[in-house]
């Protein structure tokens, strides 16, 4: 392939093989090293995602030219910083690298984390900026090997990070994706729903990442055409999977993914509690008013008399009447 795309990946791939090597086997690489053991990364892992760090003196740009590789090619990598001159100058410096790769598996881009984001005012996360080979809305990290399982287990996660999607792979759960930074766009709705029957959503246990649940389910409700089911997984307060996995161990992470695996609507039931003193009545009609809507869309009767059930129980209410306001709304909604 000497396309200009082929091209492109041929230098990610040697760029990824460079900051692989300097990880693993340079004194250079030694405080990354140090970094990523803390964390709780394995070798294996290192291997399986091929991480890599981008030392504090330059290197990408020499072994380029080394290389011979087309300056026009170089400039169109997003590997370089270009400055007035013209010239070009690595983009990654002194941070661990994340290879990001396409669904073929190969190296389109990288995401660069710092070593600490103590005293720092750079991002904690750089990725590459868009290319001819790479678009963020149309690329999630791990997807190439995620949906492979796919076949086998029938779902994949969403999480929200690098970290997660790899320390999840530590724990055996090798069906991980995750967004370039934490939106999540149509065009990745449409790729996740060939891949997979079913997503599961995990994002961090925080209000943050509870609020881009309730984005993430309104995306894909809007945007799945076919049956794919969506399901979440609550993670506990403040944590993220990455935390989880190094804190529990990857059994007890397993065993939380599959016992606290929940419906759309239950989400919805305890989203809209935050905030809401359900003791105040006008607070509970508001409450119940929303978690009716969301139940009104639901097209199971009995999925839906489930909800109901609960809520009525919850709140000594007559189901009956809950019913009633049930039927009055999907008349409104249409
Ligand atoms: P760690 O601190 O390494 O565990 O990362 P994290 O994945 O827990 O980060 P966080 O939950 O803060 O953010 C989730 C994801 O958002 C990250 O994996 C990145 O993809 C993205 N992100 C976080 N910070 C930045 C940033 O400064 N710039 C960009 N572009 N993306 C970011
Ligand atoms: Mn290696
Ligand atoms: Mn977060
Ligand atoms: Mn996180
Ligand atoms: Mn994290």
């Amino acid at each position: 392939a000497n396309s200009e795309a082929g091209q492109l990946i041929a230098l990610h791939q040697r760029a990824a093989q460079l900051y692989h090597h300097i990880l693993v086997n340079t004194p250079a690489g030694a405080v990354a090293r140090a970094y990523l053991k803390r964390r709780g990364m394995t070798d294996d892992l290192v291997e399986q995602f091929q991480l890599g760090y981008a030392p504090e003196q330059r290197v990408l740009k020499a072994f380029c030219d080394q290389q011979k590789i087309d300056y026009q090619i170089l400039r169109k990598s997003g590997l370089f910083t270009e400055d007035q001159a013209g010239e070009l100058h690595d983009r990654f410096v002194d941070r661990v690298i994340y290879p990001i790769k396409n669904q073929r598996g190969q190296v389109i881009a990288f995401s660069g984390r710092l070593l600490s984001t103590a005293n720092n005012d750079l991002p904690k996360y750089l990725n590459s900026p868009e290319t001819l080979i790479f678009n963020k809305r149309r690329t999630l990290f791990n997807l190439d090997v995620a949906r492979k399982d796919a076949k086998q287990t029938g779902k994949i996660y969403l999480f929200e990070g690098f970290m997660d999607v790899i320390s999840a792979y530590g724990a055996g759960v090798s069906n991980g994706i995750a967004s370039m930074g934490t939106s999540f766009t149509e065009e990745q709705v449409a790729i996740i729903q060939r891949s997979t029957p079913q997503l599961d959503i995990c994002y961090d246990g925080d209000s943050a990442g509870q609020n881009a649940i309730d984005r993430a389910i309104k995306l894909v409700d809007q945007e799945a055409t076919g049956n794919m089911v969506t399901r979440i997984v609550q993670l506990p307060a403040g944590i993220d999977p990455d935390e989880y996995v190094q804190k529990y161990g990857g059994e007890k992470f397993k065993k939380y993914l599959s016992q606290h695996e929940e419906t759309v609507v239950d989400f919805y039931l305890r989203f809209f509690r935050n905030d809401r003193n359900l003791g105040q009545q006008s607070e509970l009609i508001n409450y119940l008013d929303q978690s009716l809507k969301v139940i009104a869309k639901v097209t199971s009767p009995v999925e839906q008399d489930m909800y109901l059930g609960r809520l009525a129980d919850e709140f000594s209410l007559d189901k009956a009447a809950l019913k009633s306001q049930l039927v009055q709304l999907s008349e409104q909604l249409g």
